[in-house]
């Protein structure tokens, strides 16, 4: 390709350089006391969602910059070249096209000269068709039972957003189903997801886009023998397993008959999948209207990235304050605390698509990136990690911007629950923006001695995201704008963020150890560490 201007010699990136070293030391304390309006200027709200960014070490200056810089990256060029279709995932030369995905039923986006969205809404009628049977009993087990237990069988994209997307619409869920994940190739999860399960009352759905990852595939296959130890009859396997795949030739191999595929499109990376196929089980638990309900959503808020003003967009937003922390304070994390219960799946699924997309070193004309990239994101549901390791980011070494997600109702009213929760997110990003000073503690009588230990010295940025209540279209809100500023970060960074060639070494070392553990008599030729740590298990074998 062409080769990129270096982010760090855009004029907007060094304005900001001289910018942050003028702002470094303000302290949310004054810009709050100087300016009564400032939470409003910094806050935004759209399809929904109220951004209030105003707890960040920002200002009108920082802001117009950061966008500047979007600008500056061709981040508008690049919005719509993916959402056009066009094959920005260069080294695998493929489309990225999740939006597709959630596009209504006449749109019209083509690939390769042909229009995807018939097929796209094709799967999602054969999807809607197959849960109805489920859910309504109309599909029986292979002994004539009704399936009450569904089993995703699914590792990376192919686990994370279906079971994210399980528990955080567990709400609205279909009761009489049980549903369960195995990802792990660790026959722990397997033996437990399944230990109370009868098999002929059981839908194995088994999710993969290649249909060849090792762990899903053994887990297949440990399932298969799990379902014909007690129904006997091959046969069985046509009632009992589904695939979700874009491998057909893989899938018919493992024996499940391609009537019973649902099929996607290289153009759908493992985890920006959840709304393709791969949300099968969430649609088992939510129904055909509730997964379109999620579609809806998810389609808002692209509409909302495709057209907004940068400077009025909630994902460019949250993309150039992570860029801002990252590059210029040099954090190194992020930290998701959503104060739902539901969402309690929600840092983990946020850890591939953050992680997986922009962990690169190398931008996308092949240079070593000379700046940090892609943050660490990690979280637990409030209040939990409040009991946890808030402490250290109140009070450790380290600058942690924290994105505190809430809803004014909640789905379980239960005496004052949610005040007491929604109290105590309000109170958290208080305490960060705002510490409590030195002469605070002395005037509560404090030692002398304690007094350093009791003081915060506040300055910690937080984003609050608030939503009316957690439904199928607000989950499919809060993880389009998470993947859109997942994108204007890589367009930032400029490295490809719809790849992930990092996990294939691993991968392969595996593969290349795995028959040494069996041979006991073979000889090896790791480092010395590999062939001690194996010499050591096959002793114990
Ligand atoms: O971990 C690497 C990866 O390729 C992910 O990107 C993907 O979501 C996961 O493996 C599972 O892949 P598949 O759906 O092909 O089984």
């Amino acid at each position: 390709m062409t080769p990129l201007t270096p982010l760090t010699a855009l004029p907007a990136w060094k304005a900001l350089g001289e910018h942050f070293a003028q702002v470094r030391g303000l302290h949310l304390r004054d810009l709050f006391a100087a300016d009564p309006g400032r939470a409003g200027r910094f806050s935004r709200e759209a399809v929904g969602l109220f951004l209030d960014y105003s707890k960040h070490r920002i200002t009108d200056e920082t802001i117009t910059l950061l966008v500047r810089l979007a600008e500056e990256s061709g981040l508008r060029d690049r919005i719509d070249a993916m959402f056009r279709g066009e094959k920005i995932n260069i080294t695998e030369n493929r489309a990225v096209l999740h939006t597709a995905l959630r596009a209504p039923r006449d749109a019209v986006i083509t690939v390769d000269g042909q229009n995807v969205v018939p097929e796209v809404h094709a799967v999602l009628d054969r999807m809607a068709a197959f849960s109805d049977r489920i859910r309504s009993g109309d599909w029986k087990g292979h002994t004539g039972q009704r399936i009450r237990n569904i089993v995703n069988i699914g590792i990376g994209g192919s686990d994370l957003g279906p079971v994210m997307a399980y528990e955080a619409l567990r709400h609205y869920s279909e009761r009489s189903l049980t549903f369960r994940f195995v990802s792990n190739v660790d026959g722990t999860d397997f033996a437990e997801a399944t230990h109370d399960l009868n098999p002929a009352e059981t839908l194995f759905i088994v999710s993969s886009k290649t249909f060849t990852t090792l762990e899903t595939m053994t887990n297949a296959a440990t399932a298969r023998n799990w379902l014909l130890a007690q129904l006997t009859d091959p046969a069985a396997v046509a009632r009992h397993f589904v695939a979700v795949s874009t491998n057909a030739q893989a899938v018919a191999a493992f024996g499940i008959d391609t009537a019973n595929m649902f099929g996607f499109w290289d153009w759908v990376g493992g985890r920006y999948s959840m709304d393709s196929a791969i949300g099968l089980s969430t649609m088992l638990a939510v129904g055909p209207e509730g997964f379109r309900r999620m579609l809806a959503g998810f389609h808002e808020m692209d509409e909302h990235f495709r057209t907004a003003p940068f400077a009025e967009n909630l994902p460019v937003i949250m993309g150039l304050l992570n860029i801002w922390y990252t590059n210029f304070f040099g954090s190194e994390t992020v930290a998701v605390l959503p104060y739902d219960q539901y969402l309690k799946r929600f840092p983990a699924y946020l850890q591939q698509l953050t992680m997986e997309s922009n962990g690169k070193r190398v931008t996308l004309d092949g240079r070593a990136v000379t700046y940090q990239t892609g943050a660490i994101f990690w979280g637990e549901p409030g209040t939990n990690g409040q009991h946890s390791f808030y402490q250290l980011i109140h009070q450790g070494t380290k600058l942690i911007p924290c994105d505190f997600l809430g809803f004014l109702h909640t789905l379980n009213p239960l005496s004052n629950h949610h005040d007491i929760l929604m109290a105590n997110l309000f109170a958290q990003t208080e305490a960060l923006a705002f510490g409590k000073t030195t002469a605070e503690v002395q005037a509560e009588g404090t030692p002398d001695w304690l007094v350093p230990h009791r003081e915060f010295d506040g300055n910690r940025p937080s984003s609050t995201l608030l939503a009316d209540r957690l439904t199928p279209e607000v989950l499919g809100k809060l993880v389009a704008l998470y993947e859109h500023s997942v994108f204007t970060q890589g367009v930032i960074w400029q490295v490809g963020s719809f790849d992930q060639w990092g996990v294939e070494l691993g991968k392969k070392l595996a593969m290349r150890i795995l028959p040494e553990l069996t041979d006991s008599t073979g000889s090896l030729t790791h480092d010395s560490s590999t062939n001690a740590l194996i010499q050591r298990y096959r002793q114990a074998r």
